[in-house]
């Protein structure tokens, strides 16, 4: 017997109903997750899942704008994802080109900025290309933030950056003293920009896959069952709402 968790004993929304604007998360995080098996229902092949779920990225990014959410970081390629079959890679790293060819003007008239984070410099010369002129193209938008998870891997970011403190403290004189949470903070991928407030994993799963594991330290989860091509405006909202209803007191009372 399936128990229902507390949130959906919450209200439910529909997409035509104004959310409310106070205390919407200003960073939202999502893993993506269910592209696969959304395919094998449908006796599809798996890319066909991940390409349903490129158009379900601009719905929720056009959601996200509307409802004032600033920060919408999604999780399109992990460092583990290259250990997938290479037609299925070489699929998942064309998809930004393809996004952005088909609704980058609808995002520059939007006002939305185009960021990454990530190793980007191993990736395919045309996925760089795509994403550079993207980023270049918004990069005076200060309208929604889209962030790209591209080859991103937080165990990797967390090296990364204690191999540059190490370096810096070798040759630019950081000492140990200065080095506190807000300083290593700022070796990360994720600098400039602020912690998530909410974290979406889709699909059924309840693990974070090596995801933003500094930042998300106060943030809070929210699961679903939706299989990321199946995640809609009412979806998101749905966590939105959940979201405004829950207490966070950081380690406090
Ligand atoms: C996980 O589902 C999903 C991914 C590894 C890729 C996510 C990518 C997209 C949703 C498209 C990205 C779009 C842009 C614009 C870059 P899975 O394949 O692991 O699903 P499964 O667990 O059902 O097999």
């Amino acid at each position: 017997m399936s128990m229902k968790l507390p949130f959906f004993n919450n209200k439910k929304i529909n997409k035509n109903e104004e959310p409310e604007l106070d205390n919407i998360p200003k960073h939202v995080a999502i893993i993506m997750d269910g592209n696969g098996r959304w395919a094998k229902n449908r006796g599809l092949p798996r890319v066909a899942g991940h390409k349903e779920g490129m158009d379900v990225v601009k719905k929720v990014a056009k959601t996200a704008a509307n409802c004032h959410v600033e920060i919408l970081t999604l999780y399109a390629f992990s460092t583990e994802n290259w250990s997938r079959p290479k037609s299925e890679v070489d699929y998942l790293l064309r998809l930004p080109k393809e996004f952005l060819h088909i609704y980058l003007p609808e995002l520059i008239e939007n006002n939305v900025k185009i960021k990454t984070i990530g190793n980007f410099d191993v990736l395919p010369e045309h996925t760089k290309e795509a994403v550079n002129y993207a980023k270049e193209k918004t990069k005076d938008n200060d309208g929604l933030i889209l962030n790209f998870a591209l080859n991103y891997g937080s165990r990797f970011e967390i090296i990364q950056a204690v191999k540059q403190i190490i370096s810096d403290m070798n040759t630019s004189g950081l000492t140990m003293d200065k080095l506190d949470e807000h300083l290593f903070s700022e070796y990360l991928y994720t600098t400039g920009l602020t912690e998530p407030d909410l974290l979406i994993r889709t699909s059924g799963e309840q693990r974070l896959s090596n995801f933003l594991l500094w930042q998300i330290a106060y943030s809070e989860f929210w699961f679903t069952d939706v299989l990321w091509p199946d995640f809609t405006e009412e979806t998101f909202m749905q966590a939105l709402y959940d979201f405004q209803q829950r207490k966070r007191r950081y380690g406090g009372l």
